[in-house]
């Protein structure tokens, strides 16, 4: 198995993914809301790439069964059912219910890599489980950071730091590319506080300007969730467990 890290979505374009295996991570917040409604009992997750994509499947959807939600600049936008704070994604909110997702980099990251064979999303909350599917997939994998507007961030970069030595701790031999040992050194730096490093982070300090700092303390919390959301056919579903 090799592994590779994309440091940022404009790493690579569109097709680059087809047929491959990769993780999308934002942090904070898209990848750790997503994992956590799915663990929350939400049927699906529509990633979507632009806000009147996001009006134009809700206005089809009459039942009652739909979500709109995402943020705008850290902050609901005007009109959605909920914002980007993964802690409002609770069971009574969002059991059995599709959501259709914008988020400023995350859904535009998964977005972008939706030719791939396999595409999961990775956060701190589920770290442990994606490497678990990885290792019984072993295939070759690219590790997505969703950035911010184009650029690098620490938190994405360190959790896939993380996720690379949970899966070299289960498997010998995997081959890791420049950018992936980077992320690994990264990701030792703060191993003993990485919910400190997310609240210095540039973004972090943005949500805690914005008044998201409980946002901070929620998505820090390490593989405390099994849930591995898988991309099919347009959403985010819970992925069935692969036999070992
Ligand atoms: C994003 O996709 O850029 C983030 O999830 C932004 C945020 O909600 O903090």
């Amino acid at each position: 198995m090799k592994i590779n890290v994309l440091l940022s979505p404009l790493n690579a374009d569109e097709l680059f993914f087809t047929g491959k295996t990769t993780v999308v991570i934002d942090v904070l917040r898209a990848t750790t809301v997503i994992n956590t409604a799915l663990n929350n009992g939400a049927k699906e997750i529509i990633p979507v790439g632009s806000i009147d994509f996001a009006m134009k499947i809700s206005g089809n959807a009459h039942d009652g069964q739909s979500l709109l939600c995402g943020e705008r600049n850290t902050k609901i936008i005007e009109g959605f059912n909920l914002g980007n704070s993964p802690q409002d994604y609770k069971k009574e909110v969002v059991e059995g219910k599709s959501i259709i997702l914008f988020t400023t980099n995350g859904t535009k990251a998964i977005v972008r890599a939706k030719f791939s064979e396999n595409l999961l999303t990775c956060s701190f909350n589920n770290l442990a489980s994606v490497a678990e599917h990885l290792v019984k997939i072993n295939e070759d994998v690219q590790v997505l950071c969703a950035g911010s507007n184009g650029m690098y961030c620490i938190e994405d970069t360190s959790c896939a730091g993380k996720l690379i030595n949970e899966i070299t701790s289960r498997k010998e031999g995997v081959e890791l590319s420049d950018a992936a040992r980077s992320s690994v050194a990264i990701s030792n730096e703060f191993a003993f506080n990485h919910e400190d490093m997310m609240r210095n982070c540039e973004h972090g300090k943005l949500l805690i300007e914005n008044g998201f700092e409980e946002d901070i303390r929620f998505c820090a919390e390490t593989s405390n969730i099994n849930t591995v959301p898988f991309f099919t056919n347009g959403v985010l579903k819970v992925s069935p467990s692969i036999p070992a």
